[in-house]
Formats: structure tokens, C-alpha cells, sequence
């Protein structure tokens, strides 16, 4: 039996659980994936405080994330074709976060559906991540959808109007369900454990979408109609419109630079996410975490900043917290924990997150996540803020727009 000490141990354990398809699906970046190794490698750059003789005891890593209570700041990131990681990938995810206090968030392109999640959850709320569509009455229904499960948050995705190439992903055909090739079926040959489990679910196409839009009822259809229909003309009017139309909290992912953040809090939503698609839309874009500090600088009184992209540890997270993120966003830990072991690796995943935050935090000094700042850290790269710092200095002249 192995024993499971960290993520890298959830990684290893998928690799060998998952069909390579879906497992390189999430292990990947997109073109040479130098933002995707970034994204984890820059958190190593930051350096802790080791502090002594402080008091301990009755720590918290309780917090808020968009006004909603959570164990830490910590979300699960939405997640493509989760549910090919396992059977009904999605709905364990959702309980593993529920149990543990955390938000989960469903992705448009999941296998279990809006409602599959909500009838698993008892109608208890998720967050929904969305992808505007060209068929604004797909989009509509979809908030609809959204609305009537009761989901706490809607995340609007900005940055995948059009697809970044991931090698692995045209090599190995990836679809869903995988088709019946001679290498796909010699691969799950060897994944039983998936196989049984596939075999006993009747979930196994993209659930938000089959039998939601006319005409899409197989695979050949789905993939031919989702790479036409993706926005490409997707504008931050559109953000106003669904801003409107949800009428909840609002949350935009994708930010990377500042005037977008500035545009970002003029759209009035609740938070943004600095990310970059886990390093798998603009490969050459820097990474999340050193992208942070100059979006706090910017914007961080007036939106809720939150960040995803390169979250290993609980010790990133804490980074993270550090930089000035209100909450932090874990996709492929939370992944690999599905693949490797279900519900319970999910769990696995949040529990091992959960301890590197505690302990560290307390090694810094701290029992609180809400008083942890930069004074955690020895110090911050000067070419993360200096990098933004004329971009900076043109904003700030234009006081109007940046007022709140
Ligand atoms: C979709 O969100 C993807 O990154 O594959």
C-alpha cells in the first residue's frame, strides 16, 4: 500500500491509474509549457520567515471567499472532462470539497451535469464556471441551469475564446468518451479499476451539453460543434450581459495584466482570478503568482483578488495568501487525488493542502490566515512589480478609472 505524503505522490498514482489520454489532458501545457513549469517553479522563488517562541496554539485557517465562509482559501478550480479522471469524477469531487468546507467548481465542459451535482449535493450549493458560446440561448439556458441549482458563484472564464495546442492532446485524439482505437483500448486494458468504474456509470459525454443543444447528440457532433461555437468576439460588454442575467456573485478568471484588472472591477464583478489557464492557453505568459503582486497593487482595495495556477502545496497557498490573494484555486492536486484514489484522494488532496498551510503558517509566526501578509516572505522578486510598474504608473495618472 503506498503512502500517500503529498501531491506528487496523488500525481504518480494517477499516472499509473488514468488512461493516458485524460492524464496527459491534465498534465499538460499548452505549446513548449514553459508558463505551465513557471507557474509551479516561481513559487519557489519566495522564501519564508521562520519565526520562534510565538504562541501557537488555537490556530484558524478560516476565511472568505466571495463572502462565503471557507476551512481555507482554497477553492477546487473548474475542470475539464473531470469525470473521465474517474467515474463520475465531478460529483465526488463536490463531495469531498463539501465535506471539507471548500467550494467546488463545476466546469461548462464537465461530464456530469449541473443537475447530476446538484441531485448528488441535495440541492446544497456549488460555484459553476461558464464559457460564453456563440448560441446566446445555450449561454442563457446554461445560467439558468446554474441559477435553478442554486450554485453560489458564477466564474466567467475570459481567457479561452480560442484554444491553445496542447501536443499531448492531438497525439492521443483526446475525446469523451475515448474512441475505440487499438492503442486507446491496449491503454485502459491496462486500468481496470477505471474501466469497472466507467462501465458502471452512465455518465460519460459532456453532460451540460448533450441533450441541452439541437442537433448534438454524438461525439462527432459535440466536437464539431463545441470548436465552432467557442465566442471568439467575446467582449467585456458580454460580461455586463451575463453580470445582469446571473445576478449573483460574480467571478472573472483569466486576468494577467493590470488594465485588465482595472477593467475587471469597472464590470463591477465580486473577484478576478490572475491565471493563465494553468500555463495551457498563452504559453510565454508569466507565471500566476509573480503576476500577483502588481494586480494587488492595482486593484486589490476595491475587487477580491484570487489566484490559481502552479498550487503544489499548502505552502503555496500561503504565498499566495502572503502576495495579497484573498483565495487560491487548486485544479490538477485535486485531480490526480480523483484519479488516484476517488472521492477519498480529493480528500486526501484537501487534508495534506490543508496541514502545509497550517503548519507552515504556524512556523511564520502566525494562527490566523487573515493577518498573514508579506511580511511572511524574506522577500519579493523586485522584477515581478518592476516588470509592471509602467502599466502601473499610466493607471494610476488616469484617476477616474481607477476611482472606486
Ligand atoms: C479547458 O478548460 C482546458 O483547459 O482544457
Amino acid at each position: 500500500m503506498t503512502v500517500v505524503t503529498c501531491v506528487e505522490d496523488l500525481r504518480l498514482l494517477a499516472k499509473k491509474r488514468v488512461p493516458r489520454m485524460f492524464y496527459e489532458y491534465a498534465d499538460s501545457g499548452s505549446w513548449t509549457e514553459s508558463t505551465y513549469r513557471a507557474n509551479e517553479s516561481d513559487f519557489g522563488k519566495l522564501l519564508l520567515r521562520q519565526r520562534v517562541a510565538v504562541n501557537m496554539e488555537n490556530r484558524s485557517t478560516r476565511t472568505t471567499m466571495v463572502g462565503q465562509e471557507v476551512a481555507m482559501p482554497v477553492a477546487l478550480a473548474p475542470v475539464g472532462l473531470t469525470g473521465m479522471q474517474h467515474a463520475d469524477g465531478e460529483i465526488l469531487a463536490a463531495r469531498a470539497a463539501r465535506r471539507f468546507g471548500v467550494p467546488f467548481t463545476l466546469s461548462t465542459m464537465s461530464i456530469c451535469s449541473i443537475e447530476d451535482v446538484s441531485t448528488a449535493l441535495g440541492g446544497d450549493p456549488f460555484w459553476f464556471q461558464l464559457y460564453v458560446m456563440k448560441d446566446r440561448h445555450f449561454i442563457e439556458g446554461l445560467i439558468d441551469r446554474a441559477k435553478s441549482a442554486a450554485c453560489s458563484a458564477l466564474v466567467l472564464t475570459l481567457d479561452l475564446q480560442i484554444i491553445g495546442q496542447r501536443h499531448k492532446d492531438l497525439r492521443n485524439g483526446l475525446s469523451a468518451p475515448p474512441r475505440l482505437t487499438l492503442p486507446n483500448i491496449l491503454n485502459m486494458a491496462t486500468k481496470p479499476r477505471w474501466g469497472l468504474g466507467m462501465l458502471g456509470t452512465p455518465r460519460r459525454h459532456f453532460g451540460n451539453i448533450v441533450g441541452h443543444v439541437k442537433g448534438v447528440a454524438d461525439m462527432g457532433s459535440l466536437s464539431e460543434w463545441t470548436s465552432r461555437q467557442f465566442d471568439p468576439a467575446l467582449s467585456w460588454r458580454d460580461v455586463e450581459w451575463i453580470k445582469d442575467r446571473w445576478g449573483g456573485k460574480l467571478v472573472l478568471k483569466g486576468i494577467q495584466d493590470v488594465e485588465d484588472a482595472r477593467l475587471a472591477v469597472d464590470s463591477g464583478a465580486d473577484a478576478l482570478i490572475v491565471s493563465n489557464h494553468g500555463g495551457r492557453q498563452l504559453d510565454g505568459a508569466q507565471s500566476s503568482i509573480s503576476a500577483l503582486p502588481a494586480i494587488v497593487e492595482a486593484v486589490g482595495q476595491r475587487i477580491e483578488v484570487h489566484m490559481d495556477g502552479g498550487i503544489r502545496s499548502g505552502q503555496d497557498v500561503l504565498k499566495a495568501v502572503a502576495l495579497g490573494a484573498r483565495g487560491t484555486y487548486i485544479g490538477r492536486p485535486y485531480v490526480y487525488g480523483l484519479g488516484a484514489m476517488g472521492e477519498q484522494g480529493v480528500t486526501k488532496c484537501l487534508e495534506m493542502i490543508h496541514k502545509e498551510l497550517d503548519v507552515t503558517m504556524a512556523l511564520c509566526g502566525h494562527t490566523r490566515i487573515d493577518q498573514v501578509d508579506s511580511r511572511i516572505l524574506l522577500d519579493v522578486p523586485q522584477e515581478w512589480l518592476a516588470r509592471s510598474r509602467p502599466r502601473l504608473e499610466v493607471l494610476s495618472a488616469e484617476k477616474p478609472a481607477l476611482a472606486a
